[in-house]
């Protein structure tokens, strides 16, 4: 089910920056935005692209919800606690919305891209005014246009995901950390997994592009550059380019930034060449998110993961004898369907094993057209949550004990603000993405520091600045 990348030609972006423009001049446009964002990173730097395209089109920050004109939801539906979370809010702002008629509700990202969200969306939600899906996102200041200068309801859902626009404005939430797209979509098709329905295929974008919007960043003064991606691992491989994941973490550090960090990567996918680059990269974080899902070979296979307990733990392997200090970190689904209390146990052994530093513990959610959603051996909701408050006690204690064994060390960590437990604390993370909390003045913020750590509690560290 191979689909073509569709790129957005740079006649349809001027297009759409002509729509911005008229948006701009319209005696009735919206003057405030809210944006609401939900799910991982790629909805995170979704949310800063579309508040770039709000801003282009004059629209300013509101404080809150409740205020702003135009307020965007985007959304996720990796998990059915997911979507009830964010329709239960878009429903809340209906409330708002009878004080305030003028105001325009907009609903976006994976939620609005399912299939026959459209037309439900039509029915049940006749207060959205504006509803667009993820391969669309980029003619925001069209569907603002039509909104406002209609007063029509504009709900557009294309069928087709994988469209990839390059150069769209951006308002950064951060000026010390920036996120960077190295590809978008994903071709896995874990049984679980709705990302590759509402996300569409994979492709990448030039790593010309990549290193130029790095190199942006870091004469701005960002110091740490993440790169996104769902499988950042396969970068490259739906292009002619011939540019791998490795090569292109090389070239973003040569723009000189201070720190990168990447995500996600598949274990199926981590070659040795990029462990290579992890361990003699002075740039690249010791930090690997490697999301093992379970751990009995029989789950995994059942989720299409395409790796087995034993090439997993071998790769850990690989990573902590190249790089001794790397810091890991997963996610875990418990009660898959027909998961025993056997191989539940397996992944209690697996995360003894492997000691991360943290992991994200989900318990398994059907998704509508995937795989998974139709195999036998739904896992009783009692039983579901026994089992993740086991798993979440066991990491708890492992995070527990390997924070305490840093004490001693010295790390470098990124200052990225005041703390908001005590005043005259900062608070930085550390190359492994740890908090860290230690006496300093304002003037650190911004700034990597070195940290002596002295101390650690359930999931932060305390330490000291050494001075230089
Ligand atoms: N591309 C990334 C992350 C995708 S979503 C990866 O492959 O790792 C983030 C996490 O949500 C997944 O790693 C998985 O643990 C969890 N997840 C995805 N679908 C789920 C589902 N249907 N039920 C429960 N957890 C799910
Ligand atoms: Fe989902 Fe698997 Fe793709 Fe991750 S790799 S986004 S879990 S299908
Ligand atoms: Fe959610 Fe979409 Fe991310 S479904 S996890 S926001 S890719």
């Amino acid at each position: 089910m191979r689909e073509e990348t569709i790129r957005i030609s740079q006649e349809e972006l001027q297009r759409q920056r002509d729509f911005a423009r008229q948006v701009r001049c319209h005696p009735d446009r919206p003057k405030s935005y809210y944006i609401v964002t939900y799910g991982c990173q790629m909805n995170a730097h979704d949310s800063e692209k579309l508040a770039g395209m709000l801003e282009e089109m004059g629209l300013e920050p509101a404080a809150e919800r409740t205020a702003a004109d135009f307020v965007l939801h985007n959304t996720c539906c990796i998990r059915d606690n997911a979507e009830r979370k964010a329709l239960g809010n878009v429903t809340w702002l209906k409330e708002v919305k009878k004080e305030r008629p003028d105001m325009l509700i907009g609903v976006c990202g994976c939620m609005i891209q399912q299939q026959e969200m459209a037309q439900k969306l039509l029915k049940q939600y006749p207060f959205i005014d504006v509803a667009f899906g993820t391969g669309n996102l980029y003619r925001l200041p069209e569907y603002l246009w039509q909104a406002v200068s209609n007063h029509e309801r504009v709900i557009r859902v294309e069928n087709e995901a994988s469209t990839l626009a390059e150069g769209l404005p951006i308002h950064r939430e951060s000026d010390i950390k920036a996120y960077i797209t190295v590809m978008y979509g994903c071709n896995n098709f874990c049984s679980y997994c709705i990302v590759p329905y509402v996300r569409g295929r994979e492709r990448s974008r030039r790593a010309d592009d990549i290193v130029r919007e790095a190199d942006e960043l870091v004469k701005s003064g960002v110091k740490e550059i993440m790169l996104i991606g769902q499988n950042v691992n396969s970068y490259g491989l739906d292009s002619d380019e011939g540019v791998s994941f490795a090569q292109l973490l090389h070239r973003v550090s040569q723009t000189g930034i201070e720190r990168i960090r990447f995500m996600t990567s598949h274990p199926k996918d981590l070659s040795d060449a990029l462990i290579d680059e992890m361990a003699h990269n002075p740039a690249v974080a010791p930090h690997l998110h490697l999301p093992v899902q379970a751990g009995s070979n029989r789950i995994l296979q059942a989720m299409n993961r395409r790796y087995t307990r034993e090439q997993y733990l071998e790769k850990v392997q690989k990573l902590r004898a190249a790089i001794p200090h790397i810091g890991l970190t997963t996610d875990l689904i418990v009660a898959f369907p027909g998961e025993t209390e056997a191989e539940f146990e397996d992944t209690l052994s697996l995360v003894e094993q492997v000691r991360y530093d943290s992991a994200y513990t989900f318990i398994y959610s059907p998704r509508k057209g995937t795989r998974a959603a139709e195999m036998p051996g739904r896992i009783a909701p009692d039983v579901a949550s026994a089992r993740i408050e086991r798993l979440i006690a066991l990491q708890e204690k492992i995070t527990g004990e390997v924070l305490a064994s840093m004490r001693g060390e010295i790390v470098q960590a990124l200052v990225e603000g005041v703390s908001r437990r005590r005043e005259n604390q900062l608070t930085g993370k550390t190359g492994r993405n740890i908090n860290v909390n230690f006496n300093g003045a304002p003037d650190d913020i911004g700034k990597m520091v070195r940290v002596r750590i002295t101390g650690a509690g359930s999931n932060t560290l305390r330490g000291e600045k050494v001075e230089e």
